[in-house]
């Protein structure tokens, strides 16, 4: 590879070279200012090295075909898309496959989900999103993986092995992964997108650097810096993190490429001016240049004033050429370009039956009174919402390869799925959201193309849904966030359910029939009322293109939830950044008292979630048996066993997600109430038990001290093993030196 690159690159002009760190739209999907061209033209010039979120393999091909044969020195165009949660089959939204906590599973998406894009031209993947969050006001919690740190890093590492496979890229149907967003973004100030992010070392160390670091450790073969600030400079142009962190402390060799425009937003940050910005960029670290034309339009000047070395250039095109090298471009241009693949391998028969198993182990039972789930598939059953006739709003955010027109909308899934056996009845009830969102609704799915005719609820549905309701047996009502209503540049500031919707469902209740509701939502909601009042409440998140069959599979108990909060429920917006591993304060609030004057605490709402990290119900309850422990002293070279009997105690088949939490109770840096150290995702058969042992290493008991060297402590540990953080058996163990 070395002397393949130093051949070519001796042969490159620096206009060339410049030319391969620029990352191009070609007017399709994209979100910044696209600064658009004549595509063709400019890769005979050599002043493409990638194009980003083209769909079709033909139309792919033939923009190859431009650069092989028509450029100087016939240079590979690499494509990147935004293949987040699967590509033609789309899985539920990031946020949503967490909650199975099954990494297998979680790896075999990624796994279709190159394969379906490699099948269509697509070898660059701009996933995963591992930035933790813990506000779910910031619309972006949907595409990453929630709160914690240690599931966090899992599944990252399980993504990038998913899309890389054994990071060879031999095969034609592994593409390259890039995680992202580099570094914090999922900290931002307020929630709201873009904005500030700012924390301790510390906080940044041990909290949110880990999953980026797993994924690296994983062999990712990109990085994709952050629109926000960190330490006060912009990711984009952060020396110290694109440089120092990532090449030097964690030995990234791949090539990092910028958030869309987020070079030349540089300017906006107040780093000065195009050229200034630029030249910041790749003397940072930063390698290529995503949509502002910056690089292209400022770079050889800066070269020529001194401003920036040709080293840095060559260093940059050196690491873009690699990634083409190691992708096996330079052997074969047309590698992702075999246009018999589509037909055979996307969207295919065993490809939904994936998504479709993989959908209804993300779903979360939050609460069910009186076991009115699973439903019996009899009588009169009425369906009310607007998420039922099309399936534009169930496959969440940046899905942009989706093909909704193929996917069964879930009134169809359920007619399908009860067949003749009961009564289906419909009513649309209510539109999405209050008047300020409908209209960007309405907007978004011009936008998109789409030939949907947007139609807000109006008095009249409310009373057609309230009467069929009247007429059913059961009443289920499918409301929630509109896909637009999460994902990027959709923060919220209140998180509830919409008013309408709101009261569109208390006229259901007052009924009196028993209602379920079917929740759909992007981040963490606020459903105190709903929690109150409904008796029967599935988080579904956007379940992607399988959701009808998903969401009947669960419904109607064919399948038994098992899913788990990735990310805790806020009882109200006020409590929020709010999660489960904080540290402890030394006026903690006294266990089970809601406020204690001179504690730490709130006046008017408790401390604790509505629901906590890890909580999930099943159609069947499990029973933990006390723990055992091998030993209750460890060397740093030793090990401690942990096992717990889970026993299935109901009477059905189920999953039960079992959670290993650690405390280290003494430390040189104030340490964590509890951290998620282990799990293990385990079916269990209608009264049978089985034994969950997991292995405390020094490994767990690790983090980043004050002087950021990553240590354990000898002392005190506690451990503690449940179904969710709250509802944990505690017992004592000892790091002996
Ligand atoms: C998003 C990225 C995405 C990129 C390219 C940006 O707006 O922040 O997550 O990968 O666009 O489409
Ligand atoms: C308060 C201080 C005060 C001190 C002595 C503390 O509870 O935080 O502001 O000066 O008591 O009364």
């Amino acid at each position: 590879m070395d002397r393949y690159i130093d051949r070519l690159m001796a042969k490159m002009t620096l206009h060339e070279k410049i030319g391969q760190l620029n990352l191009c739209g070609a007017g399709d999907v994209y979100t910044g200012p696209v600064v658009r061209s004549n595509i063709a033209e400019r890769i005979r010039k050599g002043e493409v090295g990638g194009i980003l979120s083209l769909k079709g393999v033909d139309y792919i091909r033939s923009i190859q075909e431009v650069a092989v044969e028509e450029s100087r020195l016939g240079i590979p165009v690499i494509f990147g898309k935004d293949v987040i949660h699967g590509y033609e089959t789309v899985f539920p939204i990031p946020l949503g496959v967490s909650c199975s906590w099954d990494l297998e599973a979680i790896e075999q998406s990624a796994r279709i989900a190159a394969v379906e894009a490699s099948a269509d031209g697509i070898c660059w993947t701009y996933s995963p999103m591992v930035d933790i969050c813990r506000d779910a006001r910031w619309g972006r919690m949907s595409e990453g993986s929630g709160e914690d740190v240690f599931l966090g890093s899992r599944i990252a590492e399980a993504m990038v092995r998913g899309y890389q496979g054994d990071n060879t890229y031999r095969r034609r149907d592994q593409v390259m992964a890039c995680v992202k967003h580099f570094a914090l973004y999922g900290a931002s100030d307020g929630g709201r997108d873009y904005n500030t992010a700012d924390m301790s070392r510390l906080r940044m160390y041990n909290e949110y650097m880990p999953p980026y670091k797993a994924a690296i450790d994983a062999g990712v073969g990109s990085v994709m810096s952050a629109f926000n600030v960190v330490d006060g400079i912009p990711a984009t142009g952060n020396r110290w993190l694109l440089t120092d962190l990532l090449r030097s402390d964690w030995g990234f060799d791949g090539f990092v490429v910028s958030d869309a425009s987020s070079v030349v937003e540089m300017c906006a940050h107040g780093m000065g001016d195009t050229q200034e910005v630029a030249a910041l960029a790749v003397n940072a670290g930063l390698d290529m240049d995503l949509g502002s034309e910056a690089f292209m339009r400022t770079l050889e000047k800066s070269v020529d004033e001194g401003r920036v070395s040709i080293d840095k250039i060559d260093q940059a095109c050196r690491r873009v050429l690699e990634a083409k090298y190691k992708l096996g471009l330079f052997e074969d241009p047309y590698k992702y370009c075999d246009v018999s693949r589509p037909a055979k391998e996307v969207y295919t028969p065993e490809h939904r039956a994936f998504a479709r198993r993989l959908a209804t182990e993300t779903f979360v039972l939050m609460k069910n009174d009186n076991r009115i789930l699973p439903l019996r598939k009899e009588g009169k059953i009425a369906l009310i919402g607007p998420f039922l006739t099309d399936c534009k709003e169930i496959q969440g955010t940046w899905s942009p390869s989706g093909a909704t027109e193929k996917y069964t909308p879930i009134l169809d899934a359920f007619r399908t799925a009860i067949g003749d056996r009961a009564e289906l009845l419909y009513a649309r009830g209510c539109g999405f959201e209050d008047e300020a969102d409908e209209e960007q609704i309405r907007n978004y799915l011009r936008d998109k193309g789409a030939d949907f005719a947007y139609r807000p609820g109006t008095p009249e549905d409310a009373d057609e849904a309230v009467r069929v309701a009247s007429e059913a047996d059961v009443v289920v009502a499918f409301l929630g966030e509109h896909e637009m209503q999460s994902g990027e540049s959709s923060s919220r500031s209140e998180l509830t359910l919409a008013a309408s919707q709101r009261a569109l469902l208390e006229r259901l209740l007052q009924t009196g029939k028993p209602v379920v509701l079917v929740y759909f939502m992007g981040r963490p909601v606020v459903m105190d009322w709903e929690t109150e009042h409904v008796p029967a409440i599935l988080n579904v998140w956007f379940p992607g293109s399988e959701a009808g069959d998903a969401i009947a599979d669960v419904l109607f108990g064919d399948v038994n939830p098992s899913g788990k909060l990735t990310a805790s429920f806020p009882r109200s917006v006020g409590q929020i950044p709010i999660h489960y591993d904080e540290l402890p304060t030394g006026r903690p609030l006294p266990e089970g008292s809601k406020f204690v004057k001179f504690t730490s605490a709130y006046l008017d709402v408790p401390n604790t979630p509505l629901y906590p990290f890890g909580y999930g119900l099943s159609y069947t309850t499990f029973e933990y048996s006390p723990m055992t422990l091998s030993a209750d002293r460890m060397t740093e070279e030793g090990t401690i066993e942990v096992s717990v009997d889970v026993r299935n105690t109901g009477d059905r088949a189920g999953d039960e997600i079992v959670q290993l939490y650690l405390r280290d109770l003494v430390g040189s840096i104030s340490r964590p109430l509890k951290q998620l150290k282990g799990f293990e995702r385990i079916h269990l058969d209608r009264g049978e038990t089985r034994t969950v042992t997991f292995t405390i290493s020094a490994d767990l008991l690790k983090f980043y001290n004050a002087d950021l060297e990553y240590v354990c402590e000898p002392g005190a540990f506690e451990v503690m093993v449940g179904p969710n953080c709250m509802e944990v058996e505690r017992r004592r163990f000892e790091l002996i030196k």
